[in-house]
């Protein structure tokens, strides 16, 4: 089967295509025919070196988490899942590899495909999805009325953390720039502000939640517009963020959170549920095959993508 891999740390231009054997469903596996995949910061991330010293990459290493896809085969004692089912999911942290045509995976990463979204449209979902999900509920513990504000509301985790809040009856406040207003508005968020107008600070408001995607601010900026009992939480471990984080809680009821996504079936098949009764939808930005990963790659490194960036696998899964 054909994988496009990194051989060595380098920037996407150095990702080739290699031909490699079609992997084997083990105990608990699932074969999976890949039709589309996503890419996220994560993987130019973890290939350019920048998080050697915390996830080493073994090489040769095929990049990439998200997939939607057909089951073809079940490995021994797999249950929950037949072949011929449409299928999407993130593969984990020690197990990355999605930008190939055909993978085994455990079952527990994989979940049945809402049957109204396209594979382009699932493929996008699982990592930036269950990121939004888990910081909205799991550290933001957000419940309906509360006021959120998402900071790069038009982003691939933004874009679906606007819709996941809005689902969970909160009132949204998303930030973006100009030219993606229109969008953010579209996705549901009740305000929008403009961060190139300055509209951004200080926020009158207070927020019982500020999810932060950008992470481009100190605590500091965004402190005074955090409710008394408010939580910040961010996707990125800085040394200052994680000292507010232990010491906030001796002089404040404000809290600092982190959250690392941690890919499963459950939250999968929530996100599948809110897609299938209409309440989220995947932004596509744009769809790149297989072969033209590395300029995927370069388009995400901008920083600019609205939505998220598919890469189209097999030619037969995707609508003309
Ligand atoms: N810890 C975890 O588990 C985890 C999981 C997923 C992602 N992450 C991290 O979270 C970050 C976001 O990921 P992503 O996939 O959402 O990235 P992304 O899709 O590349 O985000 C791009 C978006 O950010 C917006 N943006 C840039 N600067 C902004 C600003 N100052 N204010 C508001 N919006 C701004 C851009 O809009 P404009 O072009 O209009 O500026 C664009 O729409 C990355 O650093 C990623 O590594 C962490």
């Amino acid at each position: 089967m054909k994988t496009m891999q990194f051989k060595a740390y380098s920037g996407a231009g150095q990702l080739v295509m290699a031909e490699v054997p079609t992997p084997q469903p083990g105990p608990g596996q699932v074969l999976i025919e890949v039709a589309a995949s996503a890419v996220n910061p994560i993987d130019w991330k973890l290939h350019s070196g920048m998080l050697r010293w915390v996830k080493p990459v073994r090489f040769p290493s095929t990049p990439c988490f998200d997939f939607a896809g057909e089951v073809k085969a079940l490995g021994p004692q797999t249950s929950g899942i037949k072949p011929g089912e449409r299928v999407f999911g993130m593969l984990p942290m020690q197990a990355y590899g999605s930008a190939a045509e055909y993978l085994a995976v455990n079952a527990a990463y994989v979940a049945a495909m809402p049957d109204n979204l396209s594979f382009q449209e699932a493929a996008g979902l699982p990592l930036a999805g269950m990121t939004a999900l888990q910081a909205l509920r799991d550290q933001g513990r957000l419940v309906a009325n509360r006021r959120v504000l998402v900071v790069g509301a038009s982003g691939g985790v933004g874009h679906y953390a606007v819709q996941i809040a809005k689902a969970m009856g909160a009132q949204v406040t998303g930030i973006c720039s100009t030219r993606n207003i229109d969008l953010v508005r579209s996705l549901g968020a009740d305000e929008v502000i403009d961060y190139t107008r300055n509209e951004a600070s200080p926020l009158d408001e207070p927020f019982d939640l500020i999810f932060d995607t950008v992470m481009n601010q100190a605590f500091s900026h965004w402190r005074p517009s955090l409710a008394q009992d408010g939580v910040y939480v961010s996707l990125l471990p800085q040394l200052g963020l994680i000292l507010h984080s232990l010491t906030l809680p001796l002089y404040s009821r404000q809290r600092v959170r982190f959250t690392f996504v941690k890919p499963n079936r459950e939250d999968l098949a929530y996100l599948g549920g809110l897609a299938q009764s209409g309440q989220l939808r995947t932004v596509i930005d744009s769809v790149y095959p297989l072969t033209e990963l590395p300029a995927a790659f370069l388009q995400g490194q901008t920083g600019r993508a609205r939505g998220k960036i598919i890469v189209a696998v097999n030619a037969y899964h995707h609508p003309a």
